[in-house]
């Protein structure tokens, strides 16, 4: 009997419209290739910033309900030089994201044979680790405001406050444990800021003990962001599972990305895993202005981020076969001009396309 899965696609902009587009393309070659054991049914939404120019909201006011009917929703970037970067970012993603409490962010950081690392150490160790990035509520929850404008030039104020829930960090926190758990590596590095930032983060940390104590198998370590930036480039063999706040993840999250060799290649995955709400994959970059619409974009981020997608719809082989066929793709040379190659995205896709056949 066949399976079908129902997929949201969400472009949006820029380049997230090329990327979304080689995505479905690898997918329902995917599809094809299972003799009708599975099949996809994408439904795609408008939403972005030009539907912002047209209509004022970022996506439809009903929006989230048409999202609830589907099994997943796949992501392209938003985000325009012509609008407001909050306005696009909370009127769409961060929307999706905060009321589907989709609260767990995983992003992995992959070094792919045939892409060049900026870290040396790359040609020497085998390299890859996890980013885990609590994903509803630190740094990113959306509270505070601004005043006093009408106290003339220079005399406005703005507050803008980060909320550490109990709940929330815990839940974040025996996630990665748990994932540490699947790991040849069984390890969680935790991140905070708590020498500076002592209410919050103070917290988080005596979490992080309390929980590390239902996982003796688990290796632990505690390192200050700060520190944990320059542990990623001159100690990255160490790492394998790391965990960290809205803000901070994401920025580490794009470090590792860049030390993989571009930010083109970063995959994630939004998840809610109660499963109350359909999760969300998209890759970690944005709509890279610079470069939209030449269909020079690199689309490895975001078919990684569908095989995290095809696991998380219970496909683990799929994911696998499709990750197998990213890595042939690059290790064969055919690269985006950002990691030194002269493909154009559909050329990576349509390789990609012919290394699931084998
Ligand atoms: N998840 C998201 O939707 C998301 C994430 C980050 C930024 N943004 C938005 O995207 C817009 C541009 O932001 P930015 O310039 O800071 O970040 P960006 O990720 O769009 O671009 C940063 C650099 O990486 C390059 N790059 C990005 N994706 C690439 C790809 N697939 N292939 C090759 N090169 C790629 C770009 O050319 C650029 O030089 C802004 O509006 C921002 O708010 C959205």
């Amino acid at each position: 009997m066949s399976t079908t899965y129902s997929i949201a696609t969400i472009p949006a902009d820029g380049v997230g419209k090329e990327v979304v587009a080689s995505g479905r393309a690898v997918l329902d070659a995917l599809a094809e290739g299972s003799q009708g054991a599975f099949d996809f049914d994408f439904v795609e939404y408008p939403w972005g910033t030009e539907y912002y120019q047209e209509h004022g909201v970022m996506m439809d006011p009903d929006g989230l309900e048409d999202l609830k009917k589907h099994d997943a929703i796949y992501f392209g970037a938003v985000g325009w030089p012509d609008v407001p970067d909050h306005i696009t970012l909370w009127g769409l993603r961060l929307n999706i994201c905060q009321n589907f409490d989709q609260w767990a962010n995983i992003r992995p950081v992959q070094f792919l044979p045939g892409v060049q690392s900026p870290l040396r150490k790359a040609d020497e160790v085998e390299l890859d680790w996890i980013c885990v990035r609590e994903n509803s509520e630190g740094e990113y929850a959306g509270i505070g405001g601004r005043n006093f404008s009408g106290r003339g030039p220079g005399g406005e104020f703005a507050v803008q406050s980060a909320l550490f829930s109990e709940f929330g960090s815990e839940r974040i926190i025996r996630f990665a444990f748990d994932l540490a758990r699947t790991r040849t590596n069984k390890k969680v590095s935790c991140v905070t800021k708590s020498n500076a930032q002592q209410y919050g983060f103070v917290m988080w940390d005596e979490i992080f003990a309390r929980v590390a104590k239902d996982y003796p198998d688990v290796a632990t370590e505690k390192v200050l962001v700060d520190a944990m930036a320059a542990k990623f480039v001159l100690h990255p063999e160490d790492l394998s599972v790391v965990v960290a706040s809205n803000l901070h993840a994401d920025i580490l999250s794009d470090l590792g990305s860049a030390l993989a060799g571009s930010l083109g290649l970063a995959s994630s995955a939004n998840l809610n895993p109660e499963r109350r709400f359909p999760s969300m994959f998209e890759p970690v970059h944005g709509s890279a202005p610079d470069i939209a619409g030449q269909g020079v974009s690199n689309p490895i981020g975001a078919l990684a981020s569908a095989a995290l997608m095809l696991d998380h719809l219970g496909l683990a082989d799929e994911a696998k076969r499709l990750q197998l066929a990213i890595e042939r793709t690059t290790g064969s040379g055919v690269l985006t001009r950002d990691v030194g190659g002269t493909a154009t995205t559909d050329e990576v896709t349509a390789a990609v396309i012919a290394n699931l056949a084998d």
